[in-house]
């Protein structure tokens, strides 16, 4: 199938042109953060209203990318939830619009399910596998048993850790979203010389905890008496940047002990980063797994991502209604609940 898809959870707006869930024919991002950065995060009632106005270009974008005319489409994926519900349902009412209109199927897609299996566009990716989903809004670990059919394996207790980035950055005067910016500037220092705990690292369990980094962070700040500039700047990047990743590698490889699996996908923005990158690809060089890391721009939020878990919901005749509602939140775990009993 040829499928349009458009996603607007948070502060981007994306549409996409995909091809049988694998080929992606364009995947166009208007990125709302400049809206956003003065108020040092993300305000909700401006993002639905950028989404509105951005919308209609993204799609004719896509669309144009891709050389495919509107006629030419066979389904619309959106994105359902979770997210802004304000923000979902400008894409919610798009997608509704256009096949109602054009007299084709449209279905509603989970956020993370996008996140977790957009690797699948660029490689082929065996099931089951576990996933790390780490972004602004969830630090995730999900079993992944195929389009579907997610179980949570652990969580974060409080804060995500791009929202943990993205408030060590602002508290260190980086601008918002902060999360690229330390990963540039840890690259620099020396992890060693400023040392952050490592919260629930030792605990036999696959949660997280992050507030606790931060908090640390936040202590060493107030404790200096000058502004921290510098080598000395880098050297706390590099230090939080260590402590947050050590977390995230030592959960994800016991993850993959606990369910005796052996493929770890990485996705969502923290998964851009090049600490994590790096101590996931050093890991797997040592052990018998593999780890999967889509582009960048397949990390972010995307609606191409959208396609992969639409083509295999639409080719297998599980269309939404037009009556359905958008989900401020949503476990992963009922993702595919709508579409069929057998998938569990
Ligand atoms: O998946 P995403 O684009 O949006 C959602 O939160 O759904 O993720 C955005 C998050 C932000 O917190 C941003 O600071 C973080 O990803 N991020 C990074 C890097 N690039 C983006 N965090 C650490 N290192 C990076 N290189
Ligand atoms: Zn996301």
């Amino acid at each position: 199938m040829l499928l349009l898809c458009l996603e607007s959870s948070c502060d981007e707006t994306s549409a996409a042109v995909v091809r049988a869930g694998r080929e992606v024919l364009s995947n166009v991002i208007a990125s709302q953060v400049d809206v956003h950065a003065r108020y040092g995060g993300v305000v909700p009632e401006l993002a639905s209203r950028k989404h509105l106005e951005a919308l209609p270009v993204v799609i004719a974008e896509a669309l144009d990318k891709a050389q495919v005319d509107i006629g030419a489409i066979e389904g619309v994926a959106v994105t359902r939830g979770p997210g802004l519900v304000g923000a979902l349902l400008v894409g919610l009412a798009a997608a509704k619009a256009l096949a109602f209109a054009r007299g084709i199927p449209w279905v509603g897609v989970h956020h993370i399910e996008g996140h977790a299996l957009a690797i699948q566009l660029e490689r082929e990716v065996a099931y089951p596998f576990v996933c790390l989903i780490v972004s602004g809004g969830h630090t995730h670990l999900y079993r992944v048993d195929g389009v579907g059919r997610y179980r949570t394996l652990g969580r974060t207790l409080d804060d995500a850790a791009g929202e943990a980035y993205d408030k060590v950055a602002k508290l260190l005067g980086l601008g918002y979203p902060g999360g690229a910016v330390m990963d540039r500037l840890a690259a620099e220092g020396d992890p060693e010389a400023i040392v952050f705990p490592r919260p629930l690292l030792h605990q036999d369990n696959l949660d997280f905890s992050f507030s606790g980094i931060k908090t640390a962070v936040l202590n060493y700040v107030n404790r200096q008496s000058a502004p921290i500039a510098g080598q000395h700047l880098k050297d706390l990047a590099a230090g939080f940047q260590r402590a947050a990743v050590e977390v995230l590698t030592a959960k994800a490889l016991r993850a993959l002990d606990a369910t005796g699996m052996r493929r770890l996908v990485v996705a969502g923005g923290v998964a851009c980063n090049r600490g994590l990158r790096q101590a996931l690809q050093q890991a797997a060089a040592q052990r018998d797994i593999e780890v999967f890391f889509p582009s960048p721009l397949l990390c972010t939020d995307n609606a191409a991502m959208l396609g992969v878990a639409a083509q295999d919901y639409l080719q297998r005749g599980f269309a939404s209604p037009l009556d359905l509602n958008a989900l401020a939140s949503w476990p992963l775990d009922r993702a595919g609940d709508d579409f069929s009993r057998d998938l569990h």
